[in-house]
């Protein structure tokens, strides 16, 4: 008997032929890949191979460049629908709530803890008033970071550590309920305890969502995924298992094919 398969797997992104160009030169040929919720998947690759330009196309926030193109189809499960995002036209604030990003470095907004997570939940999904508080306290607590920042919400969010405001970049983005989490070396910038405390929010949301996350570690990968896309100059040129990338030769014909 091989692996035991998890049983709930539901395909939720299915990319084909994605094609993506700036000014004129394309940067990710021909590219087919296919994510489930329920299972984390992480892209490896040296820099410049493609790796945020490929999360970037999944929310369409390519297009926020001038002169980019991009061809193909990439198809989206979103509130139980197949969406193709670059054919049937989904308002792109919807799209790009539904497909969230948290990025290297953590962005947040000006102003305290609370208000990072009330104005977004305020303004984007018009929660009223009366409900703001516990709708920012289940964010916090969905991002592992509740017990930390609860006596001090109206603290500056800057007074964070590194690894508290990246959670609390994830609290926000989870505030407004998305259901596709593309983070792009989420844990760069932090140092290893604040890195493993983010892989540990990870690996404890990612049932409920679909995860693509790109690592800049392979020791993360072997840590995290359930599933690695190695992508070399613009396309995928290896899927491993999670089973593949613990094994002892993988490993050394990975890192001589990545750093
Ligand atoms: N906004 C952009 N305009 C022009 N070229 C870009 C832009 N974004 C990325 N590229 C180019 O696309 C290639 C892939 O970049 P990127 O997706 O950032 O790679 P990675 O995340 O793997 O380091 C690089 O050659 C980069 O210069
Ligand atoms: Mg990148």
């Amino acid at each position: 008997m091989g692996p035991k398969k998890p049983v709930d797997l539901e395909p939720t992104v299915l990319v084909k032929s994605l094609h993506v160009g700036f000014a004129g030169r394309e940067v990710l040929h021909n590219l087919n890949a296919k994510f489930n919720r329920g299972w984390l998947a992480v892209v490896l690759g040296r820099s410049g191979s493609g790796k945020t330009t490929f999360l970037r196309a999944l929310n369409r926030l390519n297009e926020c460049f001038p002169r980019s193109a991009t061809r193909g189809s990439l198809k989206l499960k979103l509130q139980g629908e197949w969406r193709d995002i670059y054919r049937n036209a989904m308002p792109l604030p919807e799209l790009r709530r539904r497909v969230g990003m948290v990025f290297q470095t953590p962005h947040l907004l000006p102003g305290s803890i609370a208000d990072n997570l009330a104005l977004p939940v305020k303004l984007v999904l018009g929660v009223p008033r009366r409900n703001i508080a516990s709708r920012v306290e289940w964010a916090l607590e969905e991002a592992h970071l509740w017990d930390e920042v609860k006596d001090r919400l109206n603290a500056p969010a800057h007074t964070l550590s590194g690894g508290q405001q990246q959670r609390l970049c994830l609290a926000r983005l989870l505030a407004l309920e998305p259901e596709i989490l593309l983070l792009d070396e989420p844990t760069a910038s932090l140092d290893f305890r604040a890195a493993l405390k983010v892989e540990e929010l990870l690996l404890s949301l990612k049932e409920r969502y679909t995860i693509i996350a790109v690592s800049h570690s392979l020791s993360q990968a072997r840590r995290l995924a359930d599933e690695a896309l190695i992508f070399r100059d613009g396309s995928v040129v290896q899927r491993l298992s999670r089973e593949d990338l613990q094994a002892p030769d993988t490993l050394q014909a990975l890192l001589e094919e990545i750093f």
